[in-house]
């Protein structure tokens, strides 16, 4: 294993003590949070059968946990023998007393645009969708893929999947028609639905021709139906047969539809996620265990109270989206704010005069928009009140301490704590958080674990490291919330998780551990990106740089940015026929946006007459690294170098870029 791709957090001494009064009023003070984390521990399997009463179940469940990480015994299963449907535990069971509140409250992409949606109106159209998909021919176990942008449609379709026992895959849809195309393939997904086009920052975006375009270049799968919500004025055009306008197929089903009874092991949903080899891998959840550790997270970790507004600013493509806007806000009745746009459309007050018109009780947003505002000063909360907000939060990546403290003192006015949660698509939700009432905050650190989380620190070799240390973060025991397999590839989820460490889940994250137990995340340590908080394998862009024709070879590593955390570095060799120059950057530049999608625009592109490789072949990325982070003090023994003079031209060369 290499070491960390970003620097340790800098030691930060500052703690900011729990609020008097969070202290009295949260749902739990410190001593609380340590007496319940004692008793999820040691009598784990009671407090998760507990646990899983918070959710309606259709026939309770009577075992609460089986799971082995032994690799060659590994089975996780929870709550195996109950049975439920995850959307009638999001809508169905609250209308009796709920009915009216507003389940999403969703807010457009230009100032002055929302819509509130109740429990009631959220509950008749998820109906009808999911009867609509039924008679499109969708069955329980199918998968359904959403591409669509930030409309309750897109909750709709979640849910309406789930009601009838579909898996739905959502994909970003700022994602290329290629990497659509890639996860219909994976899943055999027969069905997609999407809208004519999105709108995002005054723009509209184009979603249906990357469809069509898409549904060509399947060759695992034939798509035989495309769902379109006509959202915007753009005409698109409609095949005959294949394509389903979405306000039609609603408006001619019946607002009656029993939920499918799924056992607890059922299939969620799938969301592709990046790892360091291969292809996107198809992170698949299941319904009893994940839902209660969704609602159960939402509800402790930000002191959720009902009536309360919580924003979650993620998109529904990422994993955070999944947990925190549709399904553990839903299962506890809350009203989840969704929002269209981007943080600093048509300006960088956007946020906080959404916090204003609407009064947003809580704020969970990634680091990097943190950042974005950060580097206007004063300007993205200047004139704002900001006295409806509670709580902040931050996922996805690590927060600054200089981050945290702008958030915390613009945002937060002094007042809110900050919940910095570290988690993974992989995990479900979160593991390591602060608890509002309990946890006093350090700026830079995720602090503790969840209830009935055991994180650990390990070296290289596997041996488990006591007090305070830096290493490789595994976890040691199973929790509802975690992926159950990878969809298609079930040896890959083994060798992935728990073949690097005997008997412990590897994160691929490295962490430290300070005096007081915190955890400090310290980065990826295996090769993959965080770049604005999304998820990029660096073997994916090599491996769609060397299929351009013009490449001969190609290396990506991230190296730190002020506002992304990390940017995109690539050194890439061309063919003997190929003339470097700027029209080539641009070529390949606009190759990864259309291979990927945007979020995969190179930030820097440096020409390399020949990658640093040991003799075995094998590309150091190390000193790569270290050359895109302008630490060149810092390269170490290159002697073991095939050809050592390598590693000067390309110093040369990235003295030269800057
Ligand atoms: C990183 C997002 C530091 C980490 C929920 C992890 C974080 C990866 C934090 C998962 C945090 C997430 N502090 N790093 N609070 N949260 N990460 O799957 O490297 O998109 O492994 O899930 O993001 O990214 P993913």
């Amino acid at each position: 294993m290499e070491e960390s791709a970003r620097s340790a957090n800098v030691k930060d001494a500052s703690v900011y003590p729990v609020p008097k009064h969070y202290a009295e009023q949260s749902l739990l003070n410190e001593e609380q949070y340590l007496e319940m984390y004692r008793r999820s521990i040691e009598d784990n399997e009671d407090f998760w059968r507990e646990q899983g009463q918070r959710l309606d179940w259709i026939k309770p469940f009577t075992k609460v946990k089986d799971t082995s990480f032994e690799k060659d015994d590994l089975h996780i299963r929870w709550y195996e023998d109950g049975t439920l449907n995850v959307s009638a535990n999001c809508l169905d069971r609250h209308l009796a007393e709920h009915a009216d509140t507003t389940a999403i409250l969703w807010v457009g992409d230009e100032p002055g645009q929302s819509r509130e949606i109740s429990y009631r109106e959220l509950h008749r159209e998820v109906c009808q969708f999911a009867n609509g998909l039924k008679s499109l021919g969708v069955k329980k176990g199918d998968v359904v893929t959403i591409y669509l942008p930030m409309i309750p449609q897109a909750a709709v379709a979640m849910l309406a999947c789930a009601r009838i026992g579909a898996m739905h895959s959502v994909v970003f849809a700022g994602f290329s028609p290629e990497a659509l195309a890639g996860r219909m393939d994976d899943g055999h997904s027969r069905i997609v639905i999407t809208a004519n086009a999105g709108k995002r920052g005054g723009r509209s975006v184009v979603l249906k021709e990357n469809v069509d375009r898409a549904i060509e270049l399947c060759r695992e799968t034939t798509v035989e139906k495309a769902v379109v919500v006509n959202y915007t004025d753009d005409r698109v055009n409609m095949v005959a047969g294949r394509d389903v306008d979405y306000a039609t197929l609603v408006s001619e089903q019946s607002e009656d539809c029993p939920p499918e009874e799924m056992g607890a092991e059922d299939p969620l949903f799938i969301l592709y996620t990046s790892g360091s080899t291969g292809k996107p891998k198809g992170v698949l959840h299941t319904s009893g265990g994940y839902l209660t550790y969704a609602s159960l997270t939402h509800e402790y970790v930000f002191d959720y109270r009902r009536g309360e507004r919580f924003w979650c600013a993620a998109d529904i493509g990422w994993v955070t989206g999944h947990s925190y806007i549709i399904y553990g806000p839903l299962a506890n009745g809350a009203t989840t704010v969704m929002y269209e746009g981007v943080p600093n459309y048509p300006d960088v007050t956007r946020v906080a005069s959404i916090i204003d018109e609407h009064q947003i009780d809580v704020l969970y947003i990634a680091p990097t928009a943190i950042r974005a505002l950060m580097a206007e000063g004063d300007k993205p909360t200047a004139g704002a009140d900001l006295s409806s907000l509670r709580l902040l939060g931050t996922v996805g990546e690590p927060i600054n301490p200089e981050a945290w403290r702008w958030y915390h003192d613009h945002f937060g006015r002094g007042q809110c704590p900050i919940v910095d949660t570290w988690w993974q698509t992989e995990t479900g939700a979160a593991l390591l958080t602060p608890l509002p009432g309990a946890t006093a905050l350090k700026p830079g650190s995720a602090t503790r674990p969840f209830f009935g989380i055991r994180p650990a620190l390990v070296d290289n070799e596997g041996h488990l490291l006591e007090g305070a240390s830096e290493g490789n973060l595994v976890l040691l025991d199973s929790w509802p919330g975690q992926m159950r397999t990878v969809f298609g590839d079930h040896q890959r989820f083994i060798d992935t998780y728990f073949s690097t460490f005997q008997g412990m889940y590897f994160t691929g994250d490295g962490a430290r551990r300070d005096e007081d137990g915190y955890y400090w995340i310290t980065g990826r340590v295996d090769d993959v990106l965080n770049v604005s908080g999304h998820r990029m394998g660096t073997a994916e862009l090599e491996s769609a740089l060397v299929a351009h024709p013009a490449v001969a070879e190609a290396a990506v590593v991230g190296y730190p940015h002020d506002i992304k955390g990390q940017g995109i570095y690539i050194y890439v060799t061309l063919n003997s026929d190929q003339q470097p120059s700027e029209a080539m950057q641009r070529i390949l530049r606009d190759w990864l946006r259309s291979e990927i999608g945007p979020i995969a625009t190179p930030d820097v592109i440096q020409w390399a007459p020949g990658l640093p490789k040991t003799r075995s072949g094998k590309i150091m990325r190390r000193i790569l690294r270290k050359i895109a982070a302008d630490e060149v003090d810092q390269l170490g023994d290159i002697s073991t170098l095939a050809d050592p003079g390598v590693v000067a031209e390309l110093i040369a060369r990235h003295e030269a870029l800057a």
